[in-house]
Order: structure tokens, then C-alpha cells, then sequence
């Protein structure tokens, strides 16, 4: 066995790719796993708009691009005087850039035409000079009524400028990639849940094989009657999938659909933002979930999760022995959502929105009935601290933070962690 491999005796193996109950029962906060609470920062750099999923400009080989200088991240976005419940009803993409990976400017609104009613997560690829956006389409565009229809699209044409100073431009066009096909995926008819799931398109290539393949996250259909879950309907009702579609030529707006990554049937309903970190000839997947999303019987919170496998199709083993990487603490449980790994040296760094703060205690449910200009207070609304994680086979450990919207440039060094201060300290000595 070299280093890196999982081996048959991981905890939590298995023959096919899924979270299991006895593995997500293991859920439990520690050391490793708890972010530091998050204050709000000093100053708000984009005041006028909530921000909430994120995610970067990325390079086929899923490094974070920098065009000419600059970072480029597109967020979800809502007028930052809406109530913040309200903001997943009319959110649509915006491009933020950065020179110096510590300072965001509002680039804008990305489209003036894009599909759905409104646009939830997805991912960008910069490849060639060419800036492709995939996004979740939300509802069907000329629907009276808000509907909740979700489809995966992807956006050609974009090209960034920095003539004078930066710019993203179109004209786009934008293509219909994936519907479910209420076989390997569940489609809204099908669906026994509060909410079902096909979005937050996520562009991947497979170092080791070059093939290209598209992540989502979705749900896998269980019949009625069905023996799994020992029959039982309840749990039967939480289905969360990781999708998967494969570009057979790398076009990256032609996409087929095969069968799901992994699966959570009886134990999540939501497994969002599906991405993979590709470190040391293994493939980290990362998920992000919901303490209201588990089936009964199980206890998780709202948390990154995450699996490593040796092939991107491999067995899948849950990290830290139950899947949760990164949750906030106990007092403050819904301070973060919406985390997103990536790359940096030796390091996997994770970035996430700034959501609730200040509990007293309260449900997710509660803080909804709370009076308006409390809800407004209490929601950050903005890019929380980026997380640093040590990542070595299945264990992985919050190690430091950087500030606020920090995402390091190319090459950029870190300062040293706290643990790495007592450490040196120690050897001089
Ligand atoms: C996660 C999420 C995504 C979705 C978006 C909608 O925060 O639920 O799955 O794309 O929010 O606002």
C-alpha cells in the first residue's frame, strides 16, 4: 500500500459509493472539526447586496484562475434591504474581482437574460480566454407564480477585459445541459420530500484519466414499496444525491447524465455544492448539509461534509470516520453555510457565507418569525473568515483562519498557524 491509499480497513468501507446511517450516526463536534465563531467584519465591502454561495473563476484543472492580476468570484446576490429569507426567491449572479485577494469590487450583474426565474449556485470554468458560467435555473422563466423547477444551464461567451481596469463581458448565450431523467434522478413529480434537488452544476477534470465531468447535487428516485431503508417511508423520503454527467469530448456545454457519485437515501435529503479537491492522488468530494435535512433518527448540523475515494468513481469513505469536515459551533449553528474547498500549497482552504449570527438558542425556523429588523441584523449576508484545513488521508483539522473575503493569490504565503507558533517557540528553546 503507498502512502496515500485508503486500503480495505478505513473505517466506514464499503463496496458501493453512499453515506450510511451507522456512519453519519458518528456525527459529533470536536476539536478538529469546529470553526472559530464569526464575528461581523469591520466593514462590509459590498454593502448594498446580500452574498451568499460563492464560488471562483476556476482553470480546467480546477487551480483558481487569475486573469491579467485579478481574482474573479461570482456570488449569489439580493438587495441587501430584502429580508434575508426572502433572498433565494429573486437571487441572480454577480462577479466580484480582486487584485490583491483581500479587497472585492461589485463587478455587476453577470446576464441580463438568463434562464429561469431566478439563478442558484453553480461554477466557473476559464478556459482559453473564454469565462463559461453553469447555474442552476431556477423555476421556469414566464411563470406566473414563483415554481421551484430546477435545471443545470450553462453560459458561453464570456471573456474578461482589462483594458481599463476589469470587466466581464457577454454577449452570452446560454444552453440547457441537464434535466432529471427521473430514472437515475428524481424529478419534481416524483418527489416525496419538502424540496427536491437537481442543481449547483460544478465543472470538474479528472487529472488522472483528462475526462470531463460535471458535478450536482440531486436526488436519487426510491419507489413507493421499495425494500430499502427496510421499507420505511420516512427515511425513504430523504434521497440526497451527488450527480455526475460526463463531457465525452470536453465541450463543456455538452453533457450526458450517468449514475450518481454517492448516495444518501434514509440518511440526507440536501447534499449541496457537491466539488471535489484532488490532493495527493486522491479525490476529497465535499458536500455541504443541513441539520434539518437528516432523516429521523439521525443528528447532524449544518456542516461541510466530505468523502475520499481512490478513483473519482471509487468507494467513497466518509472523512473523520462520519463525513463532517467543518460545522460551527454548538452556540452558533447556522453562523456559516454554503462552504467550498479549494486548493492552496499544501493546504485545502474553505470558504463560506457569513449567515445567522448573535443565538440566543433559537431554531432556524424561530429566527424566521423574529421581527423584520432583527432578522436583518442578525444576518451577516457577506463572505465569512476562510477556513485552513489539514487534509491527510481520511482525517482532516481546522487549523487557522484568514480574514474576511481572504482567498489567497497564486504563490501567496501563508502566515504560520497558531500551532506552528508553539511549535517554533518550542525548538528555540
Ligand atoms: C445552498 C443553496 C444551493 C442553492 C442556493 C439557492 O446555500 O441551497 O443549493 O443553489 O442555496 O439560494
Amino acid at each position: 500500500m503507498d502512502d496515500h491509499s485508503l486500503g480495505d480497513g478505513a473505517p466506514g468501507f464499503r463496496a458501493r459509493a453512499g453515506w450510511t446511517r451507522e456512519q453519519a450516526a458518528r456525527i459529533e463536534r470536536t476539536d478538529e472539526t469546529v470553526g472559530p465563531i464569526v464575528y461581523p467584519p469591520e466593514s462590509d465591502q459590498i454593502p448594498h447586496l446580500h452574498i451568499w454561495d460563492t464560488w471562483f473563476l476556476r482553470n480546467r484543472d480546477g487551480t483558481l484562475a487569475e486573469v491579467d492580476g485579478y481574482r474573479v468570484c461570482f456570488s449569489l446576490t439580493a438587495p441587501s434591504d430584502l429580508l434575508p429569507g426572502k433572498r433565494h426567491d429573486v437571487a441572480s449572479v454577480r462577479c466580484f474581482y480582486s487584485a490583491d485577494g483581500r479587497n472585492w469590487h461589485d463587478g455587476g450583474p453577470v446576464f441580463e437574460d438568463a434562464l429561469g426565474q431566478r439563478q442558484w449556485a453553480g461554477s466557473a470554468l476559464y478556459d482559453d480566454g473564454s469565462v463559461y458560467l453553469f447555474y442552476t435555473a431556477a423555476g421556469e422563466e414566464g411563470a406566473e407564480d414563483l415554481t421551484y423547477s430546477q435545471r443545470i444551464v450553462g453560459a458561453g461567451g464570456g471573456t474578461v477585459d482589462t483594458s481599463e481596469g476589469f470587466a466581464l463581458r457577454g454577449p452570452w448565450t446560454h444552453h440547457e445541459l441537464l434535466r432529471p431523467d427521473g430514472d437515475r434522478y428524481e424529478r419534481e413529480d416524483q418527489s416525496r420530500a419538502m424540496i427536491y434537488t437537481f442543481r449547483d452544476p460544478w465543472f470538474f477534470e479528472d487529472p488522472q484519466t483528462g475526462e470531463t465531468w460535471l458535478l450536482f447535487e440531486a436526488n436519487s428516485p426510491v419507489p413507493e414499496g421499495s425494500d430499502v431503508c427496510d421499507g420505511d417511508a420516512a427515511q425513504q423520503g430523504y434521497n440526497g444525491s451527488v450527480g455526475i454527467a460526463r463531457s465525452p469530448t470536453g465541450d463543456p456545454l455538452s453533457w450526458e447524465l450517468e449514475d450518481p457519485l454517492l448516495d444518501a437515501v434514509g440518511v440526507n435529503q440536501e447534499l449541496e455544492r457537491p466539488h471535489i479537491v484532488y490532493k495527493d492522488d486522491l479525490y476529497y468530494l465535499f458536500v455541504s448539509s443541513h441539520l434539518h435535512t437528516f432523516a429521523p433518527g439521525l443528528e447532524g448540523y449544518d456542516a461541510l461534509y466530505g468523502f475520499v475515494a481512490e478513483e473519482l468513481r471509487g468507494d467513497y469513505v466518509p472523512l473523520n470516520e462520519s463525513g463532517l469536515v467543518v460545522t460551527n459551533p454548538e452556540n452558533a449553528p447556522f453562523q456559516s453555510y454554503s462552504w467550498m474547498a479549494f486548493p492552496h500549497d499544501d493546504e485545502v482552504l474553505v470558504q463560506s457565507f457569513f449567515n445567522y449570527f448573535d443565538f440566543a438558542g433559537e431554531t432556524l425556523d424561530e429566527i424566521a418569525h423574529l421581527p423584520e429588523s432583527e432578522q436583518m441584523r442578525r444576518f451577516g449576508g457577506t463572505l465569512g473568515p476562510t477556513l485552513r484545513l489539514d487534509v491527510q488521508g481520511t482525517e482532516t483539522r481546522i487549523i487557522g483562519k484568514l480574514g474576511h473575503w481572504h482567498v489567497p493569490m497564486a504563490g501567496e504565503e501563508l502566515p504560520p498557524t497558531e500551532r506552528e507558533l508553539i511549535r517554533r517557540a518550542r525548538t528555540d528553546e
